[in-house]
């Protein structure tokens, strides 16, 4: 027995029944090498969605504010040697089953910043993590979106300090070679993917789909859970701004888990019919699009395929994350590509934005209410993107390059990143205090056994 005890996290949706018979031999593979094989069916757990209020660092560290049966998951995920995914692939990322419950484990780690593997993450709130392996289906085997699959799963196994890691992605075409994938993944070590994997995702729009120069009617689809204001509305909005300053027609809509039910499909689908481009903004969350995006774009296309709905629209991205580095941000863009363009979409770029929260944090990007570092190079991004639209030029290198700059001006960028952990590490302390919680209470690890 290699493993005392392995936990699979099993993302499959109520209509995926077709893959549970994979399920089976990877658990009984699993049987092979654990003394415990223990399986949690998402779907069928009491789970809300994160809001991304940061409670459980501040308020109640180590611990969700929310109460449901995620502190059980926690516990289950943390007293693992090695934790199993099994989820179809969707466009390159997870499904919204898995998605729901990913967005949740942030209270596995602590607020500060450190350096891993020359990136900034946050820092380690448990003494050791789980191996991680996660087992992507799909129906057909698809090799653009099973390696960005294998991508952002390599993403997560460092933001979550993995002693290692494996992925894989299957389709019931492998047939008798199932046995055979899932026994290689039980000791391999995939190498972590780096900056140099991630840029190429950042790819910018083609010039091609871009030289479309005419005003017409944008929808922003705001897709950050954020109870108040959001990096993702103020930047949306910024764009939206430009663009009816020459001429277009605006709108906006922020994704609700009432939107996703039945009862919202109208409303959602009505918006976006009335759009010839669509813009969506949202917040990184584990290396990839929140749950309220993952289900959005799944939705969508299963609308798509119905009625063609987004067939012709162009589609552009605004992905914003938490740490200095705006290319962190290439899987979950990528993974927004793919859905757009299996969609018949056109794509028209992206803006990838670092720093998100420290830069706006919901708060306008300059005047009297702006906090924290100027941010002014997000503000020449949107110009760039802005001219991107209305004149149909490709600027995306330049709002790359852009996005690449510290926001202080005298400070090169791996200065602002030196720095970055320290004003974190300030911040998140001051709003702790406002909970009555001190340093060695941030550090609380409730979930150990
Ligand atoms: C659940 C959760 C997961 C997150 N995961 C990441 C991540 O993987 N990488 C990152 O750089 N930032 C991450 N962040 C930080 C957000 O991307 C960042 O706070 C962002 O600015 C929020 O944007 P919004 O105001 O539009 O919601 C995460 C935040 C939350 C709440």
């Amino acid at each position: 027995m290699r493993y005392e005890k392995v936990t699979v996290l099993n993302g499959l949706g109520a209509g995926d029944g077709r893959y549970e018979y994979m399920l089976e031999l990877l658990m009984s593979e699993l049987r092979g090498v654990s003394r415990e094989v223990s399986v949690i069916t998402l779907r069928e757990k009491k789970l809300t969605h994160c809001v991304g209020c940061f409670g459980c660092w501040l308020k109640t560290p180590g611990e969700c504010v929310y109460r449901d049966d995620l502190e059980g998951i926690l516990k289950e995920y943390i007293a693992s040697d090695m934790v199993v995914v099994f989820t179809p692939v969707v466009f390159g990322g997870y499904s919204p089953e898995y998605k729901k419950f990913l967005d949740r484990i942030i209270p596995l780690i602590h607020p500060n910043f450190g350096f891993f593997k020359k990136e900034i993450h946050h820092k380690p709130r448990y003494d050791r993590y789980p191996r991680l392996v996660a087992v992507g289906v799909q129906d057909r085997h698809d090799e653009h979106e099973a390696s960005l699959f294998r991508t952002l799963v390599g993403r997560n196994a460092i933001n979550f300090h993995t002693p290692s890691f494996a992925a894989t992605v299957v389709s019931p075409g492998d047939g008798a070679n199932l046995g055979k994938a899932f026994r290689g993944l039980m000791e391999r070590e995939d190498p972590y993917p780096r900056k140099e994997d991630l840029l190429p995702l950042l790819m910018g729009s083609d010039p091609a789909t871009s030289s479309e120069a005419r005003a017409g009617r944008a929808l922003l689809i705001v897709g950050s859970p954020k109870k108040g204001s959001s990096t993702s509305a103020v930047v949306g909005g910024e764009l939206l701004d430009r663009l009816s300053a020459t001429g277009w027609d605006t709108d906006s809509i922020t994704l609700s888990p009432r939107l996703l039910r039945r009862e919202g499909h109208d409303e959602l689908f009505h918006r976006i019919q009335g759009a010839d481009l669509i813009v969506l903004a949202f917040p990184l969350y584990i290396d990839s699009p929140p749950f309220l995006v993952t289900r959005a774009i799944q939705l969508l296309d299963e609308e798509n395929a119905r009625s063609g709905l987004l067939a012709g629209k162009r589609c552009f991205v605004i992905s914003n994350n938490g740490f200095p580095e705006a290319y962190q941000n290439g899987p979950a863009v990528a993974i927004c590509r793919r859905f757009a363009e299996a969609g018949g979409m056109r794509w028209a770029g992206e803006l990838a934005i670092g720093s998100g929260e420290a830069l706006c944090g919901g708060r306008p990007l300059r005047g009297e209410e702006h906090q924290g570092p100027p941010a002014d190079h997000v503000i020449r991004a949107l110009d760039m993107v802005a001219d991107a639209i209305i004149q149909g030029r490709d600027t995306m290198r330049q709002v790359h390059e852009t996005m690449a700059l510290s926001p202080i001006p005298i400070l090169s960028f791996p200065l602002w990143r030196r720095i970055f952990p320290m004003l974190g590490k300030k911040h998140w302390l001051s709003d702790a205090r406002k909970y009555g919680n001190n340093p060695r209470e941030m550090r609380a690890h409730p979930y150990a056994l």
